[in-house]
């Protein structure tokens, strides 16, 4: 799929702006504050209604504006779509086609991105919380079921917890309300683990073999699930539905002690091992990024596995973070299989490690330039 046209109004330091893209690279140059990650937040934004760098999407609006508006028109295998998002005081409002979507997970999935920005080291380093923000993302867009279970989930998740915290101060408990809660999380939460383990086992197959790779046959990954269950292979969600329900009656006792639940997805991690070692806690810091860069490159294969065509490839500054080798190795990965958008303060570099003449748009503060007039396809 590609993006061919951005249009953008008071977005962040943009007032009013129009881009056309090339179908294969586009480079956004200029020098540090400038705009240039503003804009391919605005594509994550308008692909995922969130923004990757901020919780708070009023920050998106201009400062002194009511109103934040992307539109995008988008080519996929069947077809032309206009895409618009818009942020205001009263919250997020998404139209497809011009027709308003009632639910953000009927709009996700119409157009997808996968970012790679500097912050994605954390993918290995980060928190466990922050490898959950990443599998959720990455499920919800070729899973639209999957965000809406997901927040299911959460909401019985925050009843139970409050109820747990209420009993407390009760000094006594309600055994077959806490019974309706589990049953509640327990089909949520299954939905939720079966998703997971699906798209790890596809996730693990593509960044194995990418990241043996890059290592020239040297390194072999391995991506896994760490649960708070205790899973075996092949699970049914049927399966994973009477696991859960075991898991919670099995830890009431404690939660009622700790007024928290213990079990269940919103506790689990992912798990990257090279060579049999643990990245997280013992791999070097190019074998951190070799494995970020390896599981972001796996996404874009992955994607294109289970919805039939690429999605579009955002690259934030990463240019800057890897070395001479992985950079080409990125390059040549993306070569002419995805319309890539990247950002960096410097084309000199570039020039010489890519085989695609990129289109360029300089940035500065706010404004964008583009080198030549019309795409060429
Ligand atoms: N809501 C906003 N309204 C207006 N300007 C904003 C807003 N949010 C950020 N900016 C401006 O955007 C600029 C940063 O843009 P950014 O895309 O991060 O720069 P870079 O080119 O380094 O990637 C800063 O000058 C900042 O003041
Ligand atoms: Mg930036």
């Amino acid at each position: 799929m590609q993006l061919n046209q951005i249009e953008l109004t008071n977005y962040r330091n943009y007032n009013q702006l129009t881009l056309n893209f090339s179908p294969k690279l586009n480079v956004f140059v200029g020098d540090n504050a400038q705009g240039k990650t503003n804009l391919l937040e605005s594509i994550y934004v308008l692909s995922l209604t969130k923004s990757h760098r901020s919780n708070h999407e009023k920050e998106l609006i201009q400062w002194d504006k009511d109103f934040a508006r992307i539109e995008g028109q988008i080519s996929k295998k069947n077809g032309d779509i206009d895409l618009t998002m818009i942020v205001s005081n009263k919250g997020k409002k998404t139209k497809v086609n011009g027709l308003e979507q009632t639910k953000l997970s009927q709009y996700i999935g119409y157009l997808n991105v996968i970012l790679f920005a500097p912050e994605d080291l954390s993918l290995v380093k980060g928190s466990p919380q922050y490898r959950r923000k990443f599998l959720d993302m990455e499920i919800g867009q070729i899973n639209s079921q999957y965000l809406h279970h997901l927040s299911n989930y959460q909401t019985v998740l925050k009843q139970r917890n409050q109820y747990l915290k209420k009993t407390a101060f009760n000094k006594s408990y309600d055994s077959l309300y806490l019974d309706v809660l589990n049953e509640q999380l327990a089909q949520e939460g299954s939905f939720v683990l079966f998703s997971r383990l699906y798209f790890i086992k596809l996730l693990e197959k593509w960044a194995n073999s990418i990241h043996e790779n890059i290592s020239y046959g040297k390194e072999e990954l391995r991506v896994s699930y760490k649960s708070t269950l205790e899973l075996s292979a092949e699970q049914t969600r049927e399966e994973l539905y009477h696991l859960l329900m075991e898991e919670l009656k099995k830890t009431e006792e404690r939660d009622l002690t700790q007024l928290t639940t213990n079990v269940g997805p919103h506790r689990d991690d992912l798990v990257f091992m090279v060579n049999g070692q643990n990245v997280q806690t013992y791999g070097s810091q190019g074998q951190q990024r070799t494995t970020a860069l390896s599981v972001k490159l796996a996404e874009i294969e992955l994607i294109n596995e289970e919805i039939g065509e690429y999605p579009i490839l955002l690259l934030d500054d990463v240019l800057s973070e890897l070395d001479d080798e992985r950079q080409v190795q990125l390059m040549e990965f993306i070569d002419n299989k995805l319309q890539t958008f990247l950002t960096t303060t410097s084309v000199t570099h570039l020039n010489d490690k890519l085989k695609i003449k990129p289109e360029i748009f300089y940035v500065t503060n706010g404004e964008v330039e583009r080198t030549s007039e019309d795409v060429d396809g």
